[in-house]
């Protein structure tokens, strides 16, 4: 394990979409790799029960700092938080909306909001299918405003064998984008 000063910040916000294995996937594979920072909406917290039959103190207890939604005078969401990137996964379209208005009313959306303004690294993971306008538009207004978006859609070019190697193509390519090395999918060489 690194020490904790040299590990990198990753920013974990979970919210109300389907998809919250993603999220824990991704905190496990970070464990005793990065200094993990999670925030969870309400609706969150009840997708990781139905999905998962976990709670939110299992990040808890697993390390991570655990943060409440109606926080706002934390570190996470200061400017001055250094060596970090953010990752919202599973991103609902209510999340994407306000985060795209800049509405700022939770921690999950102040802290997407400072990441923004300081140009560091949001990497945003939507999930709803389809898509409406109103979705389609305000994901492109957080791309132009330089956040990452990166769909929960798995490739099957890897010869998938189960849901966790499904799970682990999306998880593989958030890392790459948080710029942290990773096994859990080797590079595709095409033949
Ligand atoms: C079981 C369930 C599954 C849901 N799945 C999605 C989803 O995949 N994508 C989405 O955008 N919203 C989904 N929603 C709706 C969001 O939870 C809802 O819009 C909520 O207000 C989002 O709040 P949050 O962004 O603060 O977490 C789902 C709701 C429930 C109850």
């Amino acid at each position: 394990m690194e020490s904790e000063t040299s590990m990198k910040k990753i920013v974990i916000a979970i919210t109300g979409a389907s998809g919250a294995c993603y999220a824990k996937r991704l905190f496990d594979y970070l464990r005793g790799k990065a200094e993990v920072h999670i925030l969870i909406s309400e609706r969150g917290q009840e997708l990781l029960s139905l999905e998962l039959g976990i709670k939110k103190d299992y990040f808890q207890q697993e390390g991570a700092i655990l943060y409440k939604n109606n926080q706002m005078n934390v570190s996470v969401a200061s400017g001055s938080f250094p060596g970090s990137a953010m990752v919202i996964v599973p991103a609902s379209m209510g999340t994407v909306g306000r985060i795209a208005a800049g509405i700022s009313s939770t921690l999950i959306e102040r802290t997407a909001d400072v990441f923004l303004k300081e140009k560091s690294k949001l990497v945003i993971v939507p999930r709803e299918t389809p898509f409406n306008a109103i979705h389609l538009k305000n994901l492109l207004t957080l791309d132009q405003a330089g956040a990452v978006i990166l769909p929960a859609s798995p490739g099957f070019y890897h010869d998938p064998k189960s849901i966790d190697d499904l799970i682990d193509f999306v998880v593989a390519r958030i890392l790459k984008h948080l710029e942290i090395d990773q096994e859990l999918l080797p590079p595709y060489s095409p033949q």
